[in-house]
C-alpha cells in the first residue's frame, strides 16, 4: 500500500507539569503507535478524554515530534528533514482542525486574511490568484461572500468552524486531521459541520483523520475506526464490525455507553477511574477497569491478534467473542463483579 502517512512505533513522553512547574515525573501520552493512513480513508480515532487522541493527531501532521518511533509522510520520515522540507510537505500536504475555533483563529484577522495567510506563507500564485483562491475556499466551505471582511468574533461557532475548515484546506492537502471539530458547538450546527467535513472529503478525494471522545460519531464518520486508550492503540476495526464485531471489551464498554442507540442497551460498568497516564498499571493498562481481566493481564500487554478481516486487531488476552452482542455483555459484566 503507498501510505500517505505512516506511524512506526511511536511514542510520546512528556514532563508532567504540577502547579505550572515540571516535576521529574514522565507522561506516557503515546506508547508504541503504529498506524497507516491510505490516502483518501477516513480513519476516526476514539477514547477518553486524556488517552492520547490529541497527541496521536499532532504526531499525524508533524506538529508533535514523538520522543521515540518515526512519522513517515509519503514514505519520507518526517524528522529526518531539514526543517524547511518538514515545513513544506507538512505545511501544504496536511491540514488540521482544532476543537474550538473561537481560540484556533487569529481574532484579529479578518475571515479573508485569515484563508490568504497560508496562501502568503507558501508563495502560491500571484496576488490575484490567492484573491481568487479565498473566494473558493469561503465558497467550498459555505461561507457567504459578505463575511468576506468579518472578524471572528462577529461570526457564530459554526461559521468560524467554517473558517477553520477552509484555512485548513487552503493548499489543498492530502490529509486533514479533524480534532473533536464539533465538541465545542452548539448541538444545533454539529451535524451541518459532520456533513461538510463528509462531502469536502469525498469531493476533494481527502485522506481524514476524525477524532472524538463519541464513538457514535467516529463510527459513522469513519472507514475504520481506532480505539484508544491511556495512550495505546488497543483496537483497530471497520467502522461497520465497530457495534457488535469489536473485539476489545474497552471497545465494547465505549459503545454501550453511548446516548441514543436506537435499541438502548445499559453502559457496560468501568469501576473506578482511568489510571493516571504517569503511572500508567503493568501489562494491560485497562485491566483496572475490565470485568475480564486476570492475572496474566498484569504481566504483559499483549501483541495485536490478527481476525478474519485483513484491517481488523485488537491488543487484548481475554478478548470478546466474535459476534457477541454487546447487550450480553453487559449482563455478563454485571456477573463478574458479583461478590
Ligand atoms: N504538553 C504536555 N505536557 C504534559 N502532559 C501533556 C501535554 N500534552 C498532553 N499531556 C498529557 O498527555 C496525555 C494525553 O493527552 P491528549 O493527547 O491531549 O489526550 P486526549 O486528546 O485523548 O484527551 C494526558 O494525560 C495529558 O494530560
Ligand atoms: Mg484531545
Amino acid at each position: 500500500m503507498n501510505a500517505l502517512v505512516e506511524l512506526s512505533d511511536a511514542h510520546v513522553v512528556h514532563k508532567a507539569r504540577s502547579g505550572g512547574l515540571f516535576t521529574r515525573d514522565k507522561v506516557y501520552a503515546l506508547t508504541g503507535a503504529d498506524l497507516t493512513i491510505a490516502p483518501g480513508e477516513t480513519v476516526g480515532v476514539v477514547g477518553e478524554s486524556g488517552c492520547g487522541k490529541s497527541t496521536l493527531a499532532k504526531v499525524l501532521v508533524g506538529v508533535q515530534r514523538p520522543t521515540a518511533g518515526t512519522v513517515a509522510f509519503r514514505g519520507r520520515d518526517l524528522w529526518t528533514m531539514t526543517p524547511g522540507e518538514r515545513r513544506t510537505a507538512v505545511g501544504a500536504g496536511t491540514g488540521m482542525i482544532f476543537q474550538d475555533p473561537s481560540t484556533a483563529l487569529n481574532r484579529r484577522l479578518p475571515v479573508r486574511q485569515i484563508l490568504r495567510d497560508p496562501l502568503d506563507v507558501h508563495e502560491r500564485g500571484t496576488k490575484r490568484e490567492r484573491d481568487d483562491r479565498v473566494r473558493e475556499l469561503m465558497s467550498l466551505v459555505g461561507l457567504p461572500r459578505a463575511l468576506t471582511d468579518a472578524l471572528p468574533g462577529q461570526l457564530s461557532g459554526g461559521q468560524r468552524q467554517r473558517v477553520a475548515i477552509a484555512r485548513a484546506l487552503a493548499l489543498d492537502p492530502d490529509l486533514v486531521v479533524a480534532d473533536e471539530p464539533t465538541s465545542a458547538l452548539d448541538v444545533s450546527v454539529r451535524a451541518q459541520i459532520l456533513n461538510l467535513l463528509l462531502d469536502l472529503k469525498e469531493r476533494l478525494g481527502l485522506a481524514l483523520v476524525f477524532v472524538s471522545h463519541d464513538i457514535q460519531t467516529v463510527r459513522r464518520m469513519s472507514d475504520r475506526v481506532i480505539t484508544m486508550y491511556l495512550g495505546r492503540i488497543v483496537e483497530e476495526a471497520p467502522a461497520a464490525d465497530v457495534t457488535d464485531g469489536s473485539r476489545h471489551p474497552y471497545t465494547r464498554a465505549l459503545f454501550s455507553a453511548t446516548p441514543g442507540l436506537l435499541d438502548p442497551i445499559d453502559p457496560i460498568p468501568l469501576v473506578g477511574p482511568v489510571p493516571s497516564a504517569t503511572r500508567p498499571p503493568s501489562g494491560c493498562p485497562f485491566r483496572t477497569r475490565c470485568w475480564k481481566a486476570n492475572e496474566v493481564c498484569a504481566q504483559a500487554m499483549p501483541e495485536f491478534s490478527a481476525t478474519s478481516h485483513p484491517e481488523h486487531r485488537y491488543r487484548c488476552h481475554h478478548p470478546v467473542e466474535e459476534g457477541e452482542a454487546t447487550r450480553d455483555l453487559v449482563r455478563q459484566s454485571h456477573h463478574s463483579r458479583e461478590p
